[in-house]
């Protein structure tokens, strides 16, 4: 499975877009099913039911807490073990050869977080290493998404590229920096690599354009608008397939009454200048990878670390 995004741990929808249970999901190319058990506790099973391949999504949730194929009545634990063939008295021995695949799970920062296990019955998944930024109260974060048509490798770069809000964003963050740009202002980027993934400064002219940002792998990137962490802005470019990303972005807030303010806020001003991205993101093709002949500059940087770590990462799963 997720050969083309194996083995990271992501988001998958936030909890505001989970609108049933059993819900069904696509991640990488992948039809998942996303459940709530009695515990609250939610899990990810392929959306595929191993007796004829019906969708799990189609079925219910049990007032035991396990996912009930709609077809036959099979059940599945969120470790995807199979509790009870109906009609069938199957020994023990025999049930527990059933199984549905079952991903590890978590619900972190307002959304429902997955591991996409490129070998899920061997699956030893990490923890995921976490920006503290993202821990906590998961209640105590907002959330709003797009739905992009484009390659998540392409998403990605839009947010971790220095040289475009001058020009695309020339009507809202970049203005300060058009005219600047326009009148042949120089600027260029520093990056630093980390466990996480990287840091980039960023230098207008001579001085520091006091604009950090961190680029998480695989997916994330934290823009730093401050000092606290109520002030940064965090965007995950979550696969859907090749053709389609989720893009989210996450605050975090101090306290349970400042979510419906910053929800107010994320869905009028992120939603404006996530458009104005999204345009032309998705007037690109392909991923990252897929015209070796584009020409890159110094700004660049980031976007060029990016692409080595996702060439190493597919290399490892694709034979080409
Ligand atoms: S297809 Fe799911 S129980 Fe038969
Ligand atoms: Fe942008």
């Amino acid at each position: 499975m997720f050969e083309r995004f194996p083995n990271q741990w992501t988001p998958v929808l936030p909890l505001t877009a989970i609108t049933a249970n059993p819900m069904p999901v696509e991640l990488a190319g992948e039809a998942l099913v996303l459940f709530k058990d009695r515990d609250d506790q939610w899990h990810a099973l392929r959306d595929y039911c191993p007796h004829r391949g019906a969708k799990l999504s189609l079925g219910v949730v049990t007032d035991e807490g396990h996912l009930r194929c709609g077809y036959h009545g099979w059940r599945f634990n969120g470790e995807g073990a199979c509790q009870a063939v109906p009609l069938n008295c199957l020994n023990d021995a025999a049930l527990k050869k059933v199984r549905a695949t079952a991903l590890p799970t978590r619900l972190i920062a307002g959304a429902i977080w997955v591991y996409t296990a490129a070998d899920p019955d061997n699956a030893n998944a990490p923890e995921p290493l976490l920006s503290e930024s993202l821990q906590g109260d998961p209640n105590l974060f907002v959330t709003y998404h797009q739905e992009w048509q484009a390659h998540w490798t392409r998403a990605q770069e839009n947010f971790i590229d220095f040289a475009h809000p001058p020009y695309l964003h020339e009507q809202t963050i970049g203005a300060w920096m058009h005219d600047y740009a326009e009148r042949g202002g120089t600027a260029r980027v520093e990056t630093e690599d980390t466990e996480f993934g990287l840091i980039m400064m960023s230098y207008v002219g001579s001085s520091t354009s006091g604009f950090q940002l961190h680029w998480h792998r695989p997916n994330l990137s934290i823009l730093h608008f401050g000092p606290v962490a109520e002030r940064w802005l965090h965007v995950f470019c979550i696969p859907v397939n090749e053709h389609h990303t989720r893009v989210m972005t996450v605050r975090r807030v101090r306290s349970a009454d400042e979510v419906a303010r910053h929800a107010r806020y994320a869905s009028g001003t992120d939603h404006r200048i996530l458009d104005e991205d999204r345009a032309i993101v998705e007037s690109q093709s392909g991923d990252v990878l897929s015209d070796p002949a584009e020409i890159s500059v110094a700004t660049d940087k980031p976007t060029l670390v990016f692409r080595d770590w996702y060439r190493a990462t597919l290399a490892d799963y694709i034979t080409p």
